[in-house]
């Protein structure tokens, strides 16, 4: 008998309907979305959850992914936007034909903190003006969700997590990567011990494409506004905070010079058990936004990959080509940034607990000084 023969099986239909894998969670989300699937299976969840209103401050780069998928959640209704450059909020109006009295300027704002029907803010404005938007938003009762860093300092960081508990309400301090899913999967992977006992954690971030001089100008510097990330990332996936840390930096452009400012910086961790990290760190990769995440123990290795747009290979006599991977960060945390949302969503519903602490928050950014 032939071996096509020989390993012939029964008709897959024989078996039964085909099970979903279980690492398909976009699709887990679709049915989610659509009521067709339970969101935490086993959890009784009240029918009669109200949809939640909100205000989004600012449509810059990050503020501009937060409105797409405010307005794609129908958790969500977007009540207002708040944003300085009135040519935005025009544009924003244009396509997504929202009312007028949605678009307020910065001048404007104090209707956002009086509606009582405003049950969390969204801030992604510079910065610089994330204390005093996140206390007032706390103090007029809404929880917030803010863009990393939740302040300029430590200090300013601490009173908006006092406000926030003296109020009883949520503060999510933005840290999108720990939504993504791939890297999601290495932090539980490494919780359940499949690599042992951490011994080395490794991330690469380097940014793409190079942010402005203006934006450099106000992001508080490569520590603060880039390897918090990573910190946070090596802190989650460890469960531990570092006890030594040596960092060294260049500036090999220029104009980051000229703003006392580092493009490449290596960062080494030592944690209590012994665990190490190593967060290479650069602003400009000109093959895209290269971001990866690496945890190494004695049972193996896990590692978190770039992704590419796209899935196409172009084979011909110089080799097998691939389109570079993702360029920037919403490309590449397009997913995270959706479900760092739904978080907030289960937050403000009181579904699930925030999973980043103000302890954790500060920690982190006691590391970046
Ligand atoms: N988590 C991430 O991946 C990520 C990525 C980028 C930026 N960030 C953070 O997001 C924040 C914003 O960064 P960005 O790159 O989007 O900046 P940006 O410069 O692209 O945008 C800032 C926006 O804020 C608007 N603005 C200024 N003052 C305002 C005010 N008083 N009220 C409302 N809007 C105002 C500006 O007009 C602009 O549209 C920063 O804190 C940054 O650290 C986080």
């Amino acid at each position: 008998m032939s071996s096509t023969e020989r390993f012939a099986e029964a008709s897959p239909y024989t078996k039964g309907p085909q099970e979903h894998h279980h690492t398909d969670h976009r699709h887990d989300s679709f049915l989610v979305q659509c009521g067709l699937a339970e969101r935490f299976p086993g959890k009784v969840i009240p029918d009669d959850l109200a949809v939640l209103n909100v205000a989004l401050f600012a449509l810059g780069r990050a503020g501009s992914i937060h409105l797409g998928n405010i307005l794609r959640n129908p958790r969500l209704r977007l009540k207002y936007i708040v944003e300085a450059d009135e040519n935005k909020l025009k544009r924003v109006q244009k396509e997504w034909r929202l009312p007028d009295s949605a678009l307020v300027t910065p001048a404007q704002d104090n209707i956002v903190f009086q509606d009582k029907s405003i049950h969390g803010i969204i801030v992604a404005t510079p910065t610089s003006l994330h204390e005093g938007l996140v206390t007032r938003g706390l103090e007029a009762g809404k929880a917030v969700m803010c863009e990393k860093p939740i302040s300029e300092n430590y200090e300013g960081t601490k009173r908006c997590y006092q406000v926030a508990k003296k109020m009883g309400k949520p503060l999510l301090c933005a840290f999108n990567r720990r939504f993504e899913p791939s890297y999601l999967q290495l932090h539980d992977q490494v919780q359940k011990g499949v690599i042992g006992q951490v011994h080395m954690m490794k991330t690469v971030a380097r940014d793409s494409p190079l942010p402005s001089a203006n934006y450099l100008r106000i992001s508080g510097g490569i520590f603060h506004d880039c390897a918090v990330h990573d910190i946070d990332l090596v802190c989650w996936v460890s469960g531990e905070y570092p006890t030594h840390a040596f960092a060294s930096g260049s500036a090999f452009i220029p104009e980051i010079k000229d703003l006392k400012d580092q493009d490449t910086v290596a960062i080494v961790l030592k944690f209590p058990s012994g665990a190490m990290a190593m967060i290479d760190l650069s602003r400009n990769a000109v093959y895209g936004y290269d971001q990866r995440l690496e945890a190494f123990g004695p049972k193996g290795m896990l590692q978190a990959q770039n992704e590419r747009p796209y899935h196409m290979v172009n084979s011909n006599v110089t080799g097998e080509h691939e389109v570079p991977i993702n360029f920037s960060f919403p490309s590449r945390y397009y997913q995270g940034y959706e479900n760092e949302l739904e978080h907030f969503c289960n937050i403000m519903q009181g579904l699930e607990e925030c999973c980043v602490s103000g302890d954790n928050t500060l920690r982190i950014q006691d590391c970046t000084l």
